[in-house]
């Protein structure tokens, strides 16, 4: 057996049903879940015709890993719209079946584990993915922490120039799960700055770019690299999905764009790998690609769940409107002489024991580091549901913070 496999993490589902165990939620109270990042907005009608429609020819044969070249060039037209990029649709973007499988294989890809102290750099807290994928590479992660004081910004700043210096991958989430912070142009030139000096690769993970709350829509990482003049994209792959997009997270469908020498080998690698999009998902994908209508809907149900349901919680929390993304990063309220540590599962487990809602405590999507766990003390609500739902959930969590006893 792969030794590697038992120092992969439980995942922060299973931590949660743990914590849970042995309570019972108030039966007169209909369940509410805030705890998984699942998209349940309705998938269109018209995606759905596609595949459907895709399913007579879409079957019999088996699909080119690389996508046909009708895919591809959905993919160059949608980062052209998007972005106002140019890239090669033979040569710079590739399918995958979700980013989640995307960002695992590419780790395989990059990683040299017979390099001394191979190490990958994640942000703190992060998607469990990254850390798996490290793992399983041969890689040591090491995680960046998330600075509230700067709206959650990561700190590159302190990671030393000795863990630099080993590392071969980094990971960047903008817009971020569970911060929601979008990264900004000043840190992209930091990062490609010691990825320069270091010759480490960044995998740029996307997938929430589509959902976001302000004027101007979240700055890529493909965007960054060529307002820096970088228009090799060198050393760069940015990963994007449909399923938060589009609303099919059961599609399984995104894709890969970035320097063409990377994307040559992890082509090489998916061909192993043995993971072609089926047909009839690309059929699907391409109509998804070329609507933005569909998004622009999609994110106004997101707005206007956000704006519901944010101003709520801020009477009671320390939250506030994230950049993007569906989740709100809430510091738990802490009484008097309440220690942070614990106060996040402590609020979790009586939350749903007394208001039978679900949150996902912040400590469990975060790793201790020598400055400590950076989850510790938030919760992450993911405002997936429909908005009447997420607006009953915040009433409920009012109340239960404004009835909690004074001492922990
Ligand atoms: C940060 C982040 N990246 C990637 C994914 C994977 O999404 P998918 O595989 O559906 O594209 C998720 C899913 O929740 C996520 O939160």
């Amino acid at each position: 057996m792969n030794p590697l496999l038992a120092r992969l993490q439980p995942y922060p589902f299973e931590r949660l049903r743990q914590l849970f165990s042995g309570v019972t939620p108030p039966a007169g109270l209909r369940p509410i879940g805030l705890g998984i990042g699942e998209p349940k907005h309705p998938t269109p009608d018209f995606i759905q015709a596609a595949l459907a429609g895709a399913l007579h020819d879409g079957l019999a044969g088996y699909p080119p890993t690389a996508g046909t070249p009708a895919l591809r060039a959905a993919f160059t037209g949608w980062l052209q719209r998007r972005y106002g990029l140019t890239l090669d649709p033979a040569t710079q973007v590739l399918p995958v079946n979700g980013s989640r499988e995307a960002l695992f294989s590419f780790a395989q890809t990059i990683v040299d584990p017979n390099k001394a102290g191979a190490t990958v750099v994640c942000p703190n807290p992060f998607y469990q993915i990254y850390e798996g994928a490290a793992l399983l590479a041969g890689a040591e992660p090491y995680y960046v922490p998330s600075d509230p004081a700067r709206n959650f910004a990561v700190d590159w700043d302190s990671v030393p120039a000795e863990v630099w210096a080993r590392t071969q991958l980094a990971f960047v989430c903008s817009p971020g799960n569970p911060t929601g912070a979008v990264m900004p142009l000043d840190e992209w030139r930091k990062l490609f700055a010691l990825s320069d000096r270091h010759g480490f690769v960044i995998a740029s993970d996307e997938c929430y770019s589509e959902i976001f709350f302000g004027a101007t829509a979240p700055l890529g990482g493909l965007e960054a690299a060529a307002l820096l003049g970088r228009s090799d994209l060198r050393n760069l792959v940015a990963f994007t999905s449909l399923s938060k997009r589009s609303n099919v997270p059961g599609m399984r469908s995104g894709f890969v764009a970035g320097n063409a020498a990377l994307i040559k080998q992890y082509l090489l690698y998916r061909t192993y790998h043995g993971s072609a999009m089926s047909p009839v998902v690309q059929t699907a994908s391409i109509v998804a690609w070329n609507d933005e209508a569909h998004v622009e809907a999609n994110r106004a149900m997101y707005r206007e769940k956000f704006a519901a349901v944010t101003p709520l919680l801020a009477e009671v929390m320390d939250v506030r409107l994230p950049d993007a993304a569906f989740y709100l990063w809430a510091g738990v309220p802490l009484r008097p002489g309440e220690p942070v540590e614990g106060s996040d599962t402590r609020f979790a487990r009586e939350l749903l024991a007394q208001y039978n809602v679900t949150v996902l405590p912040g400590s469990f999507l975060a790793r201790e580091t020598a400055a400590g766990n950076p989850g510790q003390g938030r919760v992450r609500m993911a405002l997936v549901a429909e908005t009447a739902e997420c607006v009953e959930a915040a009433q409920r969590i009012v109340q239960f913070i404004q009835s909690r006893p004074q001492t922990a």
